[in-house]
């Protein structure tokens, strides 16, 4: 890829790095070309639902059902059309500072809306999207008479023309069954393992996450060998995020990292429960 390459002062300013802000801003301020991969998973605007799918339990701060709050700074709530819109404009953003070869592992989430599938469509519509990825994550519970229990999501994979996938990485096919995250404070982090599974077929140098959340991306590219770039409109997740990458840095370098990290009363308050509690019942209704 070429963009490792390429590397100036500009561009380099942006990685392995967590940055603070809305993504678009950030994006914005970002060259062409940037980064040769992004490997994300937008807000899903679940609360913005027909049904009621989250209720009841217990959990964090930042719990799944903590997700009826929306994200620490994002409601999750927008109208369908200005989220469809606002996805959209992030999309864009991430194909122009792609390089020629650059594509996008977009993960999204299908649900029933009012009794009928909607599936995502409207997002990706004319983008050029090359095939569908079914991330097989079983899970949940489903009190909901009308339908199966989902056991998946999906992961679109957005690709420019020049993108190719390192030699004989096809071969795994496109069901991927891997467990979801686990004891992860953030209220929706995919499993290290789905990012590490995109970043490692390819051979991409600089990976992005443009919704990076607790730094899961950042883990996977530290652990496949590649360099990073996050962003997070939330200041508390990208202190969680830049604590992880500390901690996997420290790991793969065996020696104590210099960056910031958090002190131990803000790590503790970040993992302290929830008085009131809850849990993700039917997160597709
Ligand atoms: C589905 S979560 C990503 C979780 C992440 N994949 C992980 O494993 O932790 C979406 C993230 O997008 C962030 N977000 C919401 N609006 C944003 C914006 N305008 N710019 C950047 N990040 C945003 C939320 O704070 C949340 O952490």
């Amino acid at each position: 890829m070429s963009s490792f390459y390429k590397i100036n002062q500009q561009t380099h300013a942006w990685y392995n790095r967590i940055h603070h802000g809305d993504c678009l801003m950030l994006l914005g301020q970002m060259p062409d070309a940037t980064a040769d991969l992004v490997v994300t998973s937008p807000p899903y605007n679940l609360l913005n639902s027909s049904g009621n799918g989250m209720k009841n339990g217990n959990g964090g701060k930042w719990s799944r059902a903590a997700l009826m709050q929306g994200y620490d700074t994002h409601s999750d709530a927008m109208p369908h059309h200005a989220y469809v819109e606002w996805q959209r404009e992030c999309l864009r953003e991430m194909l122009r500072v792609l390089s020629p070869e650059g594509a996008i592992f977009y993960n999204h989430k299908w649900r029933v809306q009012k009794g009928l599938l909607q599936d995502r469509t409207d997002i990706v519509d004319g983008f050029p999207v090359r095939q569908i990825i079914i991330w097989q994550r079983s899970g949940g519970f489903n009190h909901n008479p009308g339908y199966f229990l989902p056991t998946y999501e999906v992961v679109y994979l957005i690709a420019k023309p020049g993108f190719r996938l390192a030699p004989k990485a096809g071969g795994v096919g496109d069901v991927w069954r891997i467990r979801q995250d686990r004891g992860n404070p953030h209220p929706a982090s995919f499993p290290v393992e789905l990012a590490r599974r995109a970043i490692g077929a390819t051979s991409a140098q600089v990976v992005l996450d443009p919704f990076i959340g607790s730094g899961t991306t950042a883990v996977a590219a530290l652990l496949e060998g590649r360099q990073f770039i996050g962003m997070d409109v939330s200041e508390d997740y990208c202190r969680l995020a830049q604590q992880r990458v500390d901690a996997v840095a420290r790991e793969l370098a065996g020696t104590p990292s210099l960056a910031e990290t958090p002190s131990a009363i803000e790590v503790k308050t970040m993992l302290e429960p929830a008085p009131q509690a809850a849990a993700v019942v039917n997160p597709d209704s």
